[in-house]
């Protein structure tokens, strides 16, 4: 055939293919979740194979090998204890409450990592839901924003760098700017989960914290899902409003999540925003890669690695994935 042009000829060789290499992905992209409990016991999470509940003492150990294999950033997620759970959810400001022990705890050992918080009330809350339910089963926005404000400030104090909002209250990003500066904290940041769907992919998370909604109070309807504040999978443009409100709110990183399924929102959001975009590679897809690998199915390396640069082409610049540590060996081996 007389072709003028041959896209094979910048695939014939190693060393070409990596001259022409659009996208990569490294450990400094990742924000690696990490779930922590009271127990004395590091707790295997079931549908989450090599995703563990960390004790306090054991967290160092792991974040301090995310450290080392490149990873900059971690995020804490906590299991409450059954007792400590409330209708309004006020462990959550508790200041000597699991997360900021571990935030000092951490900040001490390891100062330089940077730690990233949720902010939500689902793990503290004894109807599983991101904020207080009403007597008449209704999530309420604005007594829910002032909780999660005062939670935001015992993070900050415990030593966080970023707040992570994933509660999807409106107006939340601007009030936890606010309450953050007026408590001398202009210099923490907020990574808000921006456009965060109501997902299924979130059941494995749930299974980890148990703080799925639940109705053992029998005094209040409770929602079964939480429809009502995380937006529909079937929506595209209400995320570029999300995006401008928590922009003109003060996010300093805008989040897309679930991450796979949701690619084209991390694209549109790459459009509109100049700010520094980040992809959750939730729960749910973790579990799936690794059912699947586990069954002898799939090259597990090769789909993480794969799938996680997926995000980078997609427009993200940093990626919350459980699969951090293994990629980032995997990275390094290179
Ligand atoms: C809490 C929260 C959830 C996740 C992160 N923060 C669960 C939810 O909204 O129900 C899910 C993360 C994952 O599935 O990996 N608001």
């Amino acid at each position: 055939m007389e072709l003028t042009y041959r896209p094979r000829r910048l695939r014939r060789t190693t060393a070409l293919r990596s001259m022409v290499q659009e996208h990569s992905v490294h450990a400094s992209d990742f924000i690696y979740p990490l779930f922590i409990h009271e127990g004395a016991e590091v707790q295997p999470i079931g549908a989450m194979p090599g995703a563990n509940r960390w004790t306090l003492d054991t967290v160092v150990g792991e974040v301090t090998r995310a450290w080392n294999l490149g990873v900059r950033c971690v995020v804490l997620f906590p299991k409450i204890d059954e007792e400590l759970k409330t209708e309004e959810g006020e462990e959550c400001f508790n200041e000597k409450g699991l997360i900021p022990r571990a935030i000092r705890r951490l900040k001490t050992e390891l100062p330089e990592m940077a730690i990233m918080t949720d902010v939500a009330l689902d793990p503290y809350s004894l109807d599983g839901h991101d904020g207080i339910v009403s007597s008449e089963g209704v999530v309420l926005n604005d007594e829910t924003v002032s909780q999660l404000c005062k939670q935001a400030i015992v993070q900050a104090a415990a030593g966080a760098d970023l707040i992570g909002p994933s509660d999807m209250m409106d107006g939340r990003v601007g009030a936890i700017r606010e309450a953050l500066d007026e408590e001398g904290y202009e210099n923490v940041g907020i990574i808000s989960y921006t456009a965060k769907y109501s997902s299924a992919y979130y059941g494995p998370f749930r299974e980890a914290l148990d703080s799925a909604p639940r109705a053992i109070n029998n005094s209040k309807p409770i929602p079964k899902d939480k429809n009502t504040y995380q937006m529909n999978p079937a929506n595209a443009r209400e995320a570029i409003t999300e995006a401008q409100l928590d922009e003109q709110e003060g996010s300093d990183i805008l989040m897309v999540k679930p991450g796979l399924a949701y690619l084209d929102i991390i694209y549109r959001l790459r459009q509109e925003s100049e700010l520094p975009i980040a992809a959750y590679n939730v729960s749910g897809e973790y579990s799936m890669i690794k059912a699947a690998a586990l069954q002898g199915w799939i090259d597990e390396k090769s789909v993480v690695l794969e799938t996680l640069l997926s995000f980078k082409r997609a427009g993200a610049d940093l990626i919350l994935t459980y699969h951090a540590c293994d990629a980032a060996e995997w990275l390094n081996d290179k």
